[in-house]
């Protein structure tokens, strides 16, 4: 989703704006741009698609001029309102005097661009942002300070966005405002620096300050003055960033999901050592996720994060009895919920930016459910917001497609089912010891399943040029086939459904047809002759049927066109691994199909890593 990026104070500013820019590209945009002042005046320059166009339409100016710009402001946009071109591309300038770089949405903009239309403002973009612009124009022209400007708009603005105006009038500052989405400020020696998340920063400043919610700021080269909501004027904490310089790299792999899927292995060493103990034990504190054990749990994410609480809902409930609601955060804010029943609420959410979850959190506080976060990024919006939050520690996911924080909200899930079974004496210490000691040697599991690459690329050469694919799995494996289904048509643009397998008579078994593929996920829990009749109506009449399944069942039926056996990590195969398995060669199937197809695998069209607007 969009991205800021902005400099002032250091010479060559447009060079580490994008450099920022690069950082934040993960994030999915289709145009971009910058302003700076050079020679007295305010520039621009924009450019539709990828940065490299940019930044070739950038290396034709005088570069001279450009060098000694010490203040930049650029962007990246995903589009919302306009369509992908350069008049709807930021930064959006008002009468040659100010611009303006928006990411959100101003909700009210059709009203407030009204006023502007019969003031005689001109619109040259579709955008919603533009309204901001011309409103700064015309509350200077008429002698307010810049400062004071930004304070009238941000009474009139209605939505959740972050924006930052720069104008010609104050060629050393920079006028920074954030509601709901995330803006982070560095501070350097005689510089200062702006940006959607600290990565994006990390190569100019290790200090940073989180703009709270509400919060805006006067930045110039030597001076960051912060104003809360209520116009006072408030000192944020600094705090030092940890995070690596330089570009993230591929490694040597062809793309960063690819790269994703085989670090899942000594990744998710990481998630599972901060949560295991020396003495074995879990180390999740059920008091601070807010969990009483006579109350049930209710879990809101969104996307590939809802189907790991889809699971999670699976093993709380089987391991522990404890009841858990699972809501899609962007139905949980309007859907009037009623939550006397519970007493906490786990959120999860790989970016720990996403809107709809961030929401639906704030509905939960207001509900007086404590909050728990289950998010990889540290300092995100979500985790500075729960009440307590378990990090997955997976580093930085780059591929638009989630990959290892899927496998590692599960494993985080998992151990909350169990340290909850343990407490509730519904596991004794011997079955609980059991379910540890598999846990830990999950991560040499994954790379025997990670040996299955040549086979599933067997499997997708068979599949990629079909135009709809189906998913079937029973029970916990049925969040899987959505997942399945969600990854592949993500990144290959096939049509892609999951179901659960029981559900095929009852509507979906009407698309089967010859050749039509149908992947079933199955595992030896007890439902697995059912799933296969689910399925036999499907064998016969002569759908492209694939199995991936463990060794128990993988031979159930000789009638599948191909099959995938998932390696298991001793003789009791513990059907309640069976997510964290599957959800490998799923993720490997879909990046095959994808790059046989030559999509854009890591920046799919139209989708954004962080979905930071309603
Ligand atoms: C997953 O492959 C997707 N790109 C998407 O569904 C994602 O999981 C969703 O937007 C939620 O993101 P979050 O985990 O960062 O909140």
């Amino acid at each position: 989703m969009c991205g800021i990026v902005a400099v002032v104070g250091k010479n060559q500013a447009y060079k580490y704006v994008l450099e920022g820019l690069k950082r934040l590209e993960y994030r999915g945009y289709d145009s971009s741009g910058i302003a700076y002042f050079s020679e007295k005046k305010l520039n621009h320059v924009k450019s539709v698609g990828k940065l490299n166009k940019l930044i070739k339409k950038i290396s034709l100016l005088d570069i001279e001029p450009l060098n000694k710009s010490s203040l930049a402001m650029g962007h990246t946009r995903w589009a919302t309102h306009g369509k992908v071109d350069l008049n709807n591309t930021h930064p959006i300038i008002s009468n040659n005097k100010v611009a303006v770089v928006h990411n959100g949405i101003i909700e009210n903009y059709k009203f407030l661009k009204n006023n502007l239309l019969l003031d005689g403002y001109a619109f040259n973009s579709l955008t919603d942002t533009e309204v901001i612009p011309h409103m700064f124009y015309k509350y200077l022209k008429a002698g307010k300070s810049f400062l004071e400007s930004g304070r009238l708009i941000l009474k009139l603005l209605e939505g959740a966005f972050a924006f930052l105006a720069i104008s010609n009038d104050n060629k050393n500052e920079i006028f920074v405002s954030r509601k709901t989405s995330p803006l982070v400020i560095g501070m350097g020696d005689g510089f200062h620096v702006v940006g959607s998340d600290a990565q994006s920063i990390s190569h100019m400043v290790d200090k940073v300050i989180y703009l709270e919610d509400g919060d805006y700021a006067l930045i110039s080269d030597l001076e960051v003055k912060i104003f809360n909501e209520k116009d006072e004027n408030v000192n944020r904490r600094t705090i030092n960033v940890n995070i690596d310089h330089g570009l993230i790299s591929k490694e040597g792999y062809r793309h960063f999901m690819e790269k994703e899927i085989f670090e899942q292995p000594s990744v998710l060493i990481n998630t599972i050592s901060s949560l295991i103990n020396e003495n074995n034990e879990i180390v999740l504190d059920l008091e601070k996720i807010g969990i009483q054990i006579n109350k049930g749990i209710t879990i809101c994410a969104a996307g590939t994060s809802y189907y790991a609480a889809m699971v999670g809902k699976y093993w709380i409930e089987k391991l522990s009895g404890i009841s858990v609601n699972v809501d899609l955060a962007s139905e949980y804010r309007y859907r009037s919920p009623v939550t006397s029943s519970f007493s906490s609420m786990l959120v999860i959410s790989q970016s720990g930016e996403s809107i709809d979850t961030l929401m639906a959190m704030r509905e939960g506080k207001k509900s007086n459910l404590k909050t728990c976060a289950i998010v990889n990024v540290d300092q995100s919006t979500i985790d500075r917001e729960a009440d307590h939050t378990i990090y997955t520690r997976v580093g930085p996911e780059i591929g638009v497609a989630s990959t290892k924080s899927f496998t590692s909200q599960l494993i985080v899930l998992l151990m909350l089912a169990l340290k909850l079974a343990k407490k509730l004496n519904k596991i004794n210490m011997k079955q609980y010891l059991k379910f540890v000691d598999d846990i830990k040697v999950l991560p040499s599991t994954l790379s025997k399943i990670l040996k299955l690459n040549d086979k599933v690329i067997d499997v997708s050469q068979k599949i990629k040029n079909a135009k709809n694919v189906l998913f079937l799995g029973r029970g916990n494996l049925y969040p899987i086939a959505l997942e399945g289904a969600l990854k592949l048509k993500e990144i290959s643009y096939i049509h892609a459904e999951g179901f659960a397998a029981g559900e095929m008579k009852h509507g979906p078994i009407a698309l089967i047809e010859e050749d039509l593929p149908v992947i079933m996920f199955l595992t030896s829990d007890g439902l697995e002759d059912k799933a296969i009749s689910n399925l036999q109506e499907a064998i016969s009449r002569g759908a492209n049927t694939i199995l991936i399944s463990d060794k128990k069942c993988i031979n159930k039926s000789q009638f599948f066109t191909s099959k995938i056996e998932i390696p298991s990590f001793d003789k009791d195969f513990n059907s309640i691994f069976a997510p964290i398995f599957m959800a490998i060669p799923a993720q490997l199937l879909a990046y095959h199909i994808a790059r046989e197809r030559g999509t854009d695998v890591d920046q799919p069209r139209n989708l954004a890593k962080s979905v930071t607007v309603e």
